[in-house]
C-alpha cells in the first residue's frame, strides 16, 4: 500500500518529491528535474497579446508543458479568458480604435457578443504596460477568447502533453464584478466536463474559496494555491486574517504559508517567486506540495530557482525559460506547431 506521502506525491504522474529524485542513482540532472513544469504565463505575454489564441498558439508552437490563463464570466454565463474582471483600458479597443475608459465595464455586465466587439491585439501605445513588454508582437483584430475556443486550439494542435493552469479571477473585495464562488466554479466544472478537459487542467486561484469548492465537487482536479505575502497586493497576511484564504490563516499554522496551503487541501503551492527561499521550498516539499513560482522573466532568476528545487516556473518568456531549463538538464516539451 502507498503511504499517504507517496499518494500525495503524484500529480499528473509527476514526481512531487524532488528530494528523492536528487538521490536517484547517478544524480542525473534529468532525474533531478523530472516533471519540471514550463508554464507560459497568459500564453507568454511578452511575446504575443496576452490570454489570446495568438499567445496560446505561439506557446504551443514552441512547446510548453502548461498554458497558464485567467478566467472571467460574461453576463450570459460564458467562461472567457481575461486577466482583468472587465474590459482592460490598456488592452481593449472599440471599432474606431479608441481604448476603453477606466474603469472598464465588468464582464458580468456584458454578453459574449458584446465582449467580442473589442480588439485586444495591441497594448495601448505609450502606456506603462506597453513599456513593460516592448517585444510583444501586436496582432490587431485579436478578440478575447472563450475557454472553449482555447480547448479547440489545443485539440487542433495535436499536443496531447500540454495542460492548462486555469485561474478563477474573483476578488472577495469586489463581489459585484464576478459571479459568486459557487456559480463561478459550477460554470467552469460544467464546461470542463462537457469538453472532456477535466483530466488536463489544474485550477488555480488567489481566492481559496473557489479552490475548496473545486476540491469538494471535482476532487481529481489538482488545485493550485496562489499566494503573495509582499504588499501592496498581498492575499495572505502573516499578522491578520484575509478574506482570500477561506479561513486558512497562516497564523494557525505557525505563520507558515505552505502549511496553510496543505491544510486547505492544496496539491500545488504557487507563490510569488520573490516570496520563497530555500527553507520554504524545503518545507513545502516535506509537506508533499509541488512548488510552481510566478512570474519569472529574467534568466538568472530562472536558473537560481531551478537550482533551489522549484517544480515549475510560470513565465511571460517561455522561450527564455525553455533555454534556461535545457541548460539545467530539464527534458523539454515538444513543439506542437499550430496557427491561432
Ligand atoms: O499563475 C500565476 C500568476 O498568473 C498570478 O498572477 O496576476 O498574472 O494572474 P496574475
Ligand atoms: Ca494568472
Amino acid at each position: 500500500m502507498l503511504t499517504p506521502c507517496l499518494v500525495a506525491a503524484t500529480v499528473f504522474g509527476l514526481s512531487l518529491m524532488p528530494a528523492l529524485a536528487q538521490n536517484a542513482p547517478g544524480g542525473a540532472a534529468a532525474a533531478r528535474h523530472a516533471g519540471f513544469d514550463i508554464e507560459a504565463h497568459r500564453g507568454g505575454r511578452a511575446l504575443r497579446p496576452e490570454n489570446t489564441l495568438q499567445s496560446f498558439a505561439n506557446a504551443l508552437s514552441m512547446g510548453v508543458d502548461t498554458l497558464e490563463l485567467d478566467m472571467g464570466v460574461t453576463k450570459d454565463g460564458v467562461v472567457i479568458v481575461s486577466h482583468e474582471r472587465g474590459l482592460d483600458p490598456d488592452l481593449a479597443r472599440t471599432a474606431d480604435g479608441s481604448y476603453v475608459p477606466a474603469p472598464g465595464i465588468p464582464f458580468v455586465k456584458l454578453t459574449l457578443a458584446e465582449v467580442k466587439q473589442y480588439d485586444v491585439g495591441r497594448i495601448r501605445p505609450g502606456s506603462a504596460y506597453a513599456a513593460r513588454f516592448p517585444d510583444q508582437l501586436a496582432v490587431p483584430g485579436t478578440r478575447i477568447p472563450t475557454l472553449a475556443e482555447v480547448f479547440a486550439l489545443v485539440r487542433r494542435s495535436g499536443d496531447h502533453h500540454v495542460r492548462l493552469n486555469i485561474e478563477t479571477k474573483i476578488d472577495p473585495n469586489h463581489p459585484d464584478e464576478s459571479p459568486d464562488p459557487e456559480r463561478f466554479v459550477a460554470l467552469v466544472l460544467d464546461l470542463l466536463r462537457r469538453e472532456d478537459f477535466t483530466g488536463r487542467v489544474m485550477i488555480e486561484s488567489f481566492d481559496w474559496r473557489t479552490l475548496r469548492l473545486v476540491q469538494e465537487q471535482a476532487p481529481a482536479i489538482p488545485t493550485v494555491y496562489l499566494t503573495q505575502v509582499q504588499e501592496p497586493d498581498a492575499n495572505v497576511y502573516l499578522d491578520r486574517p484575509s478574506p482570500w484564504t477561506a479561513g486558512f490563516d497562516p497564523r494557525k499554522y505557525g505563520r507558515s504559508v505552505p502549511r496553510a496551503v496543505k491544510a486547505a487541501g492544496g496539491k500545488i503551492w504557487s507563490p510569488l517567486f520573490e516570496d520563497v527561499d530555500q527553507q520554504s521550498i524545503r518545507e513545502a516539499h516535506e509537506l508533499g506540495l509541488r512548488i510552481v513560482v510566478w512570474t519569472v522573466n529574467r534568466p538568472e532568476d530562472m536558473a537560481r530557482l531551478i537550482d533551489m528545487g522549484v517544480d515549475g516556473i510560470i513565465s511571460d518568456r517561455p522561450d527564455v525559460l525553455r533555454a534556461v531549463a535545457a541548460r539545467k538538464g530539464v527534458k523539454l516539451p515538444r513543439p506542437a506547431p499550430v496557427s491561432p
